[in-house]
């Protein structure tokens, strides 16, 4: 069997979208400007900007049987990547997202989990990159990397959203791409270096850090404008764990990562914002 390039274990959420002005707070009513449904969830976006950086890509995950489940297997064939493992639960609807994005960019998430909560059954495939988040459970994600250990797969996980960490888990990741909210869940950087080879975070229109040993290098930023800021953090991973599998070195890779990231903070969506390989070219070599 030959070895993808990058495996995903993940979810996919259907994302419902309202823009408006702001955020509202609670017991608050506003009135937003449009909604919009787009294909999402923290796997399918990595995957799909793992793909469109030119990786190979296999997706392990579950989706509900209905309609909605069927449209993001559609888009998951579209992309290019092995639905083999990507499985229909009966009986269960569809991960969904209810997204409110405002005149900056900015967002705020509520995530129904649905099949994306199931277990994650069945066999594993071959891969040089293993790429998790956790809108999926916990014992999948870890099920996952015990196999990538067993075949000498390199481990990626986004820590996001954050929940509390088993650390035979972190035990299991090479590389560990947590927010600043979710390092400071994991017990900050010091710690959780001690335990990951390498820890980077993501610090938005900040760029990133890469914490390796007592080394802390920082990833510029790419300067944009953006429009929709949901998917950035997952077009970081998914292109991160593209580059690796490739080959390049870390540092390398965490630009071309960053490059990425700004990209989709440009086009509204999440799947839909996920930059193509020539976009990152371009921006790196401008
Ligand atoms: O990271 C962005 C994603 O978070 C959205 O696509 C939404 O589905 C939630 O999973």
């Amino acid at each position: 069997m030959t070895d993808v390039d990058v495996v995903v274990v993940g979810s996919l959420n259907l994302d419902l979208v309202v823009r408006s002005q702001r955020i509202p707070g609670a017991g608050e009513t506003i009135s937003g400007s449009e909604y919009a449904e787009y294909a999402g969830g923290k796997g399918l976006n990595q995957a799909v900007a793992a793909a469109r950086s030119g990786a190979s890509v296999a997706f392990v995950g579950n989706v509900g049987d209905d309609e909605a489940g069927e449209r993001l297997r559609s888009i998951v064939r579209a992309e290019g990547i092995d639905d083999a493992r990507l499985h229909t639960i009966d009986g269960m609807a569809t991960g969904r997202a209810l997204i409110t994005v405002d005149d900056h960019g900015e967002n705020s998430i509520v995530i129904v989990p649905g099949a994306n909560g199931a277990p994650l059954h069945g066999d594993l495939p071959r891969g040089r990159v293993f790429l998790a988040q956790l809108e999926t459970t916990v014992a999948g994600v870890r099920r996952a990397f015990e196999h990538a250990r067993s075949i000498g797969a390199t481990t990626v996980l986004n820590p996001a959203p954050a929940v509390d960490l088993p650390g035979e888990l972190l035990g299991l990741c090479d590389v560990v791409v947590p927010n600043e909210h979710e390092v400071d869940l994991l017990g900050g950087r010091t710690a959780l270096s001690g335990r990951v080879e390498h820890v980077v975070v993501t610090l938005g229109s900040a760029g990133a850090d890469h914490v390796n040993d007592t080394r802390t290098a920082h990833i510029e930023a790419f300067p944009v404008t953006p429009v929709d800021t949901t998917g950035a953090g997952d077009a970081f991973c998914g292109a991160l764990a593209g580059r690796i599998a490739a080959g390049d070195e870390m540092d390398a890779a965490l630009r071309f990562a960053a490059a990425a990231g700004a990209l989709a903070t440009t086009q509204p969506g999440a799947v839909p914002s996920q930059p193509r390989l020539a976009e990152v070219q371009r921006l790196l070599s401008a």
